[in-house]
């Protein structure tokens, strides 16, 4: 028998599991609901835990109906220990952190936390924290995190639910998939987790559909194309309606006023008139074509109105009941009731991190003895003693240079004493800046790390008695983390100060050359992950 891969594990964002390990579930998931419409006891018994001192723990710290009550009638289906906090009662509002709160939780004998926040990659940082907790308290189980939803960021068990109807409405076939997503994209995490969720389809055809105040954000967009999706946007379904490839899958979102400033609301009624299905529409839509929605409708703008319930379109409710299906056999997986017998890939070890070398020690024994600074022109004298940084920023305008400049003298602790900055432009056309400081200086690996997270693709030269003693350049590093000065800028991320949890940033670089926050997801520039500003 393999060892059990899904055994204790959390589930923070749909990329915990592979697509591989998502397929699996996928194929659990239907075996399971075939044994329960046929009350198919026996099979049933193989999923259930069965152990009623397995804590399973639901933390609600938003509301919820569906995906709580699902996981609480899943949980009780495994016969387990279910509870619940009382967030409105809880201690958490006398301004606990999440990390006490949970880690006391897990020395009750809790293996299973869901946990619903606005706060962004909570469960993240929540499953980081248990490790070391577990550890020093010499607890015999890390317990496991199931993000039930984070702010604006990702709902997995909603992606997997979510493509388990799209695949029964498939013949459970993976090859392809075509759907329109349809609502407030900017704001809803299910349409957020299905960047990286589609996946499991080999061909994945995407239709945006939303007025551009509720647009799907860039870097999500970005992410579907890297995976391969073939993506078009529409501003209405109108609009859409038009286009004479319209997809037979469509997935709703309601638009989420609770989340939106005062200058959207204003335009709500435009704006849910453009993503609302009218009855006018009915003859323009093929025949086999289903809506699905996460739910909740709103009771007075249903962007799917209620005429339609009870319609062959209706798949929302079908998708709604397979939550409990799913949720079950997520728990059965963690665990480790199901799933000894798979043997396929597992998710990309911390996905894009590599201890790829980015820092470059030029070797300089192949050039003359006594070689001087050279070429550093428009009126600076060579240096005797001293560093300079080249090539900073090279391409972008001379106002942003200047800028970077400042914030890499601020970070780097550089910005007294002698010395100056300067923007040139080479024989390309291009500008690039360069900080020039006479002085000693020494420079830790700590400090190389330091200057490329902030200057990549730039070269130190550290200059003792007129010469170029060494030379160092910069590439994007992998990922960036272990520097106080890092800030997330996304407010409602765990890792933003304005969250209160101490939780150090760690960025990790993206195909397109960006930098992900690690537990939100947010895309940065390198430039835009400094706390110093201007
Ligand atoms: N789909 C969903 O997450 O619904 P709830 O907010 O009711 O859990």
């Amino acid at each position: 028998m393999s060892e059990n891969v899904f055994y204790g594990r959390s589930l923070t964002v749909i990329e915990d599991l592979s697509i591989e390990e998502r397929r699996y579930f996928f194929r659990k998931v239907h075996e399971l609901k075939d044994a329960i419409m046929r009350n198919d006891v026996r099979t049933m018994d193989s999923f259930r835990i069965d152990d009623p001192d397995f804590g399973i723990y639901e933390v609600f710290l938003e509301d919820s109906t569906r995906t709580k009550e699902s996981f609480r009638n899943a949980a009780k289906f495994h016969h387990a220990k279910v509870s619940e906090l009382m967030c409105s009662s809880s201690s958490i509002n006398k301004g606990e952190s999440y990390a006490d709160t949970f880690n006391m939780l897990s020395g009750y004998s809790n293996r299973i936390f869901i946990v619903r926040s606005k706060v962004e990659g909570l469960c993240r940082y929540l499953d980081e924290e248990s490790r070391d907790y577990t550890r020093r308290n010499g607890l015999p189980v890390k317990p496991a995190f199931i993000n039930a939803g984070d702010g604006k960021h990702e709902h997995p068990t909603q992606e997997l639910l979510d493509e388990y109807t799209f695949l029964e409405d498939n013949g459970m076939d993976f090859s392809n998939l075509h759907v329109a997503l349809v609502g407030d994209l900017y704001h809803g995490r299910t349409v957020h987790s299905k960047a990286d969720g589609l996946k499991v389809f080999d061909n994945v055809k995407v239709d945006l559909i939303a007025p551009s105040e509720l647009a799907m954000p860039e870097s999500y967009v970005e992410k579907m194309r890297e995976n391969g999706f073939s993506v078009r946007s529409f501003s209405s379904i109108e609009e859409y309606l038009e286009c004479g490839d319209v997809a037979m899958k469509w997935y709703f979102t309601r638009p989420q006023l609770e989340r939106m400033g005062e200058r959207i609301l204003q335009k709500q009624d435009e704006l849910r008139a453009s993503i609302t299905f009218r009855r006018e529409f009915l003859d323009r839509i093929k025949e086999g074509t289903k809506f699905y929605h996460p739910l909740p409708r709103h009771k007075e703008h249903p962007t799917i109105p209620t005429f339609l319930d009870n319609t062959e379109l209706n798949a929302w409710e079908r998708q709604a009941i397979n939550g409990m299906y799913c949720r079950i056999v997520l728990l059965a997986l963690i665990a480790g009731r199901i799933g000894d017998d798979y043997d396929g890939a597992r998710p990309q070890e911390d996905r894009t991190i590599t201890d790829e070398e980015y820092i470059v020690n030029v070797d300089l024994s192949g050039r003359p003895a006594g070689g001087k600074v050279k070429n550093y022109s428009e009126g600076v004298h060579p240096i005797d003693e001293g560093i300079v940084i080249d090539h900073i920023c090279k391409g972008d305008s001379p106002s942003q240079i200047r800028s970077h400049m400042r914030l890499i003298s601020s970070v780097l602790g550089i910005d007294e004493g002698r010395g100056g900055e300067w923007i040139s432009r080479g024989a390309d056309g291009q500008y690039k800046g360069i900080i020039f400081r006479p002085g000693s200086y020494e420079f830790s690996r700590k400090d190389l790390k330091r200057l490329a997270a902030l200057a990549p693709h730039c070269t130190l030269n550290i200059i003792r008695a007129g010469k170029v003693e060494a030379k160092f350049r910069t590439h994007m590093p992998p990922r960036i983390y272990n520097f106080d000065d890092l800030c997330c800028t996304n407010e409602a991320c765990v890792s933003n100060p304005a969250q209160g949890e101490n939780v150090g940033s760690m960025f990790i670089r993206t195909q397109d050359g960006h930098y992900a926050c690690a537990y939100c997801g947010r895309f940065h520039t390198y430039k835009e992950i400094w706390k110093h500003r201007d």
